[in-house]
């Protein structure tokens, strides 16, 4: 048994507050989105590279050896990452201690040290990446995103900031805090979890799920009041995710989202109830049950047979709705090759799913969807 948790956290209710606390300034490099910085950081003496002059979506290998070029010609002492989980992926590859290209660092067995500072900070409530040494990039060449776990990953210091939270759009609320769910709920069914892993996500499971039934009592409103509840428990998501990696959810998100461009949250969202499903029909004993029995007291749903995975579907509708495959651009002749190539690629995270899941259960994933 293995546990660790790596960055010393911090919270602060603003960002000038952070920056005061870590006395940000001219040797620093700061790593976010022009909205971003515009909207909060604009007073910052720090020096600054955006995200968004290299990429408007989730990192391409081709558009991180772009800020790779970039950042090596910059000089400072630390990286200050501020965004979502595509910033800080990327951050964590841009503070390494090297001059090969984003293949060279994917490749097994490279682990660069690091050449500067890391503080990594959230924007967003969900990927937990801010505690976590793994950076996913997309590799159309290859046609999935791939992650690889660098030792030097680990930022010195993972900040939650409440502020941030304040004008973040409702489908990015959404579909992130969806993925630090999924996080959760994968992570306590996988093999390799301990009890200090279902302990951060019991906690993180229950503060989404009461947040969820916030929002549909009380509306869209509730998100800002319960900002710091769900920046912390994407946060405790994530320190699981940092000893045990996640299972099939995310499995079959990194295939479908790379072939049709789909966030990784809207995408990890997506295939959550239908392998859960699968899983508790294939396995209905065993820790399944204590998850199963959480969902049951926080949805109040009815003793009377009613699946508590199908109500978790209906919940999630509610709040993170998505669209059908088809939608995407998926067709019933895909299934079976996409399962296969899910099969083929994805083994790393295969290899932690609740109970094994053939190519015939990926296809009936992608059946129950479309
Ligand atoms: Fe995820």
């Amino acid at each position: 048994m293995h546990f660790a948790l790596r960055p010393q956290l911090h919270g602060h209710e603003t960002f000038a507050a952070f920056a005061e606390a870590q006395t940000l300034g001219a040797r620093d490099l700061i790593f976010t989105q022009r909205i971003l910085h515009k909207t909060f950081m604009q007073d910052s003496a720090a020096q600054v590279l955006f995200y968004d002059d290299f990429c408007d979506g989730e990192p391409t290998d081709v558009a991180v050896d772009e800020m790779l070029t970039a950042i090596r010609k910059m000089d400072f002492d630390r990286l200050v990452a501020i965004g979502g989980g595509s910033i800080l992926d990327s951050a964590k590859v841009l503070a390494l201690d090297s001059e090969v290209d984003v293949a060279g660092l994917f490749e097994a067995g490279v682990q660069p040290s690091r050449k500067a500072g890391l503080i990594l900070v959230p924007t967003t409530c969900g990927t937990g990446c801010e505690v976590t040494c793994v950076s996913v990039f997309d590799f159309p060449s290859i046609g999935s995103k791939i992650g690889k776990a660098f030792d030097a990953g680990f930022a010195d210091h993972a900040v939650l900031v409440d502020e941030f939270l304040s004008k973040i759009p409702y489908p990015v609320f959404a579909t992130s805090s969806a993925d630090a769910l999924v996080h959760a709920m994968e992570i306590y069914l996988a093999p390799k979890a301990t009890p200090y892993t279902d302990m951060f996500c019991m906690a993180a499971i229950k503060s989404i799920l009461e947040g969820y039934m916030r929002i549909v009592e009380h509306g869209r409103e509730s998100i800002q009041q319960d900002a710091r509840a769900y920046l912390i428990a994407s946060n405790m998501a994530g320190i699981a995710l940092a000893n045990v990696l996640a299972g099939g959810v995310h499995a079959i998100a990194m295939h479908f989202g790379s072939v049709h461009h789909v966030p990784h949250g809207e995408a990890t969202r997506l295939f959550l109830p239908p392998v859960f499903k699968i899983y508790y029909r294939k396995a209905p004993e065993g820790k399944i049950t204590e998850i199963a029995q959480l969902i049951t007291e926080i949805l109040k749903v009815p003793q009377d047979g009613t699946n508590p995975f199908d109500a978790l579907d209906s919940l999630l509708a509610k709040v993170v709705p998505t669209k059908r495959l088809d939608e995407y651009g998926m067709t019933e002749g895909d299934r079976r090759p996409y399962a296969a190539k899910v099969i083929e690629t994805q083994q790393r995270l295969l290899v932690n799913n609740y109970v094994p899941l053939s190519d015939k259960d990926i296809a009936a994933v992608y059946t129950d969807l479309m």
